[in-house]
């Protein structure tokens, strides 16, 4: 089967597409046919050595995929061949088959495409966890959200109004505010897309504030980082919750004086780790959000498609900052 390897640290340019041996499911695992990968910014870093997790080379990259059980394992129940489903392997995903956990896998809903279905656990997944059990985001409250048109920011888009509240979207171009509102934001503004010196960011603290009404934000959604960050916590309200979701823009450091001063919490997401910690709590949101997409309130928004052998174009669109919503992978055997 073919496989895009990477077989030395670098960006997207250094992955090869190479053909592997198909795998065979050990006892409790399932191959599955991918039919499409979602591509997060975590493939940009991993490929880097810039990830959490540092895969022993080669790897392939691909955090999520979607595809058809092909083939099932010894003592497997509960998933036969020919099931319609979804994995997130972490990495490993951007090839022709795949041997997973058979319990870690999950059946995606007829009226789901490959293409939504490989777009729609990290990204929701992340942004449901961090609103619902790390903010606690209630209805009525004013949700501000960083990035707005990136995968986990759109998302966090879409979960905000389906909770009931208030959301701003902030994002660096017109076309990517203007996405966000039509996810269903109810208020937007476009950031500077370049670093920014104090004036600037006090400036963009006051456009937050704006934006957000009088009390400012009770729920910052940061997935940006860099120098958004701190006008951001500035344009908060009393008993605000900020969560720290990503970095791309690189790793602020907070003025903690400002959390005393709004009793507001900072507060760390690491959705993977939660998932390996309380996998009963990740299953329940996983229903919850399948319930979601089967009421209409949340539907992923794949905005370009590559096929497998430009897996690493799609890497660098999104590293780019070009994604508008997902992007994802297709793939053909
Ligand atoms: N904590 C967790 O559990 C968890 C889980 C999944 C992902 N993440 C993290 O969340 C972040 C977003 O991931 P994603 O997959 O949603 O990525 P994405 O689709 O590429 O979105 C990232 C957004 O960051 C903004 N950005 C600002 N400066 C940037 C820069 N220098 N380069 C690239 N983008 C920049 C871009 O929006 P503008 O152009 O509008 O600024 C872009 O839309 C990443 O840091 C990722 O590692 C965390």
């Amino acid at each position: 089967m073919r496989a895009v390897l990477s077989k030395a640290p670098g960006g997207p340019e250094t992955l090869v597409v190479e053909d592997v041996l198909d795998p065979t499911p050990k006892a409790g695992e399932v191959v599955i046919e991918v039919k499409a990968v979602g591509i997060n910014y975590p493939d940009t870093l991993i490929i880097e050595d810039k990830y959490q997790f540092r895969p022993e080379r080669p790897f392939s990259p691909g955090a999520e995929v979607a595809g058809v059980v092909e083939a099932v394992g010894e003592g497997v129940k509960g998933v036969r061949k020919g099931d319609r489903v979804i994995a997130v392997p972490g990495w490993g995903g951007l090839v022709e088959r795949l041997a997973v956990r058979a319990e870690t896998v999950i059946p995606i809903p007829e009226a789901m495409s490959f293409e939504e279905a490989a777009a729609l656990i990290m990204t929701y997944g992340t942004s449901y966890y961090a609103l619902k059990d790390r903010a606690q985001l209630k209805a009525g409250e004013t949700l501000l959200v960083l990035g707005a048109a990136g995968g986990v920011g759109a998302a966090a888009v879409e979960l905000g109004k389906a909770m009931g509240a208030r959301v701003v979207a902030a994002a660096s171009t017109n076309d990517k505010v203007q996405f966000a509102l039509d996810l269903g934001a109810d208020n937007g503004l476009i950031y500077p897309s370049g670093p920014m010196d104090k004036a600037a960011q006090k400036e963009l603290s006051g456009e937050f504030k704006l934006a957000t009404g009088r009390d400012g934000a009770d729920v910052v959604y940061d997935a940006v980082g860099g120098d958004y960050a701190d006008p951001a916590l500035r344009a908060m309200d009393w008993n605000g919750r900020y969560l720290v979701v990503g970095f791309p823009a690189g790793i602020p450091s907070l003025p903690l004086n400002l959390t005393l001063l709004k009793s507001v919490s900072v507060i760390g997401v690491f959705w993977g780790a939660a998932v390996a910690r309380d996998p009963k709590g990740h299953a329940a949101n996983m229903a919850e959000l399948m319930q979601m997409y089967a009421d209409g309130k949340i539907k992923p928004r794949v905005s370009k498609t590559f096929p497998l052998e430009k897996a690493g174009e799609a890497i660098k669109a999104l590293g780019d900052r070009q994604a508008l919503g997902k992007i994802v992978v297709t793939v053909e055997s």
